[in-house]
């Protein structure tokens, strides 16, 4: 798939401003899609044990983090790229109590803060659809991973039915994400860097339902609170309105969906 130009700029921007807000919004502060229950059958699918160290990469808030910590007893760290998204996440893991058990960075995914074999797992949820090079993504993810340690992590891909490359684009823009993977890509992602599949979930089938849900929401009970994020624009609530539509169909389509991928480092 062609890249669309979105950069990291871009999306610090949108981690910095509205956009970040109003995701946050709608979602909570787990910033994926399927809050406790996604990030629950991506942790039992990868098995995380009390005291094993796990990275979160692109972390944001922090919600990946304190669920690894307050579910599994791991020792958690996560890195994320935007420094409001770092600040507002140190702030929330000291009010939960949980400082000694995570660590947060300032750092790009693509080249992580952290010493080879350091970690028993690396962790992301909904998000390496916003990094430009995810081989040099996975790369760094098995560099930082012990033999035997594990990476888990659900994303937005192109879903089985596939995607024209305008319709991607479309979504990729609104979104600011460079370009989106289908999941058999993602398979050869994590093979060809020293991976071994334990589970590939096309979710496919449930993304129409959440999106429905963030549709509902902002048209609905949270109408008031999303205009005062959005400055009681109409022209932007309106164009978000078309796109997540957009997002909706291809999604009923089989198009536009999520994978969950769990794999373990030869
Ligand atoms: C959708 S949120 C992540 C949500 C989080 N996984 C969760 O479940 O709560 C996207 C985050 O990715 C971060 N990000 C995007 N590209 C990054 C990169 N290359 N390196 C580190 N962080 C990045 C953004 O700053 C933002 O905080």
């Amino acid at each position: 798939m062609k890249k669309t130009g979105n950069k990291l700029s871009d999306v610090q921007e949108v981690y910095s401003g509205f956009e970040g807000a109003l995701w946050e919004l709608i979602m909570g502060e787990q910033i994926h899609v399927g809050g406790y229950a996604s990030s629950k059958a991506l942790g039992d699918s990868a098995g995380w044990k009390e005291n094993e160290e796990v990275l979160d990469l692109c972390s944001a808030v922090g919600g990946g983090v304190r669920f690894l910590a307050r579910v599994y007893g791991v020792k958690a760290y996560g890195v994320d790229a935007t420094p409001h998204m770092v600040n507002r996440s140190i702030q929330r893991i000291e009010a939960d109590g949980f400082s000694d058990r995570i660590e947060i960075k300032l750092g790009d995914a693509t080249d992580i803060p952290y010493p080879a074999e350091k970690f028993d797992g690396v962790w992301g949820e909904d998000t390496w659809c916003y990094v430009e090079d995810k081989e040099k993504l996975i790369q760094e993810a098995a560099r930082v991973l012990r033999p035997g340690g594990k990476i888990a992590f659900t994303d937005w891909i192109v879903g089985p039915a596939g995607m024209r490359e305008e319709d991607s684009a479309r979504i990729c823009n609104t979104m600011k994400f460079p370009y989106m993977l289908d999941q058999k890509e993602y398979e050869e992602l994590l093979q060809r860097n020293g991976f071994e599949i334990i589970e590939s979930a096309d979710l496919t089938d449930t993304m129409a339902e959440h999106i429905e849900n963030y549709l509902g929401q902002l048209a609905g009970q949270r109408h008031f609170d999303a205009m005062q994020i959005l400055d009681w624009n109409y022209d932007v609530f309106n164009f978000l309105g078309a796109e997540f539509g957009f997002m909706l169909e291809k999604a009923k389509a089989g198009e536009f969906g999520r994978g969950r991928l769990v794999a373990v480092k030869k």
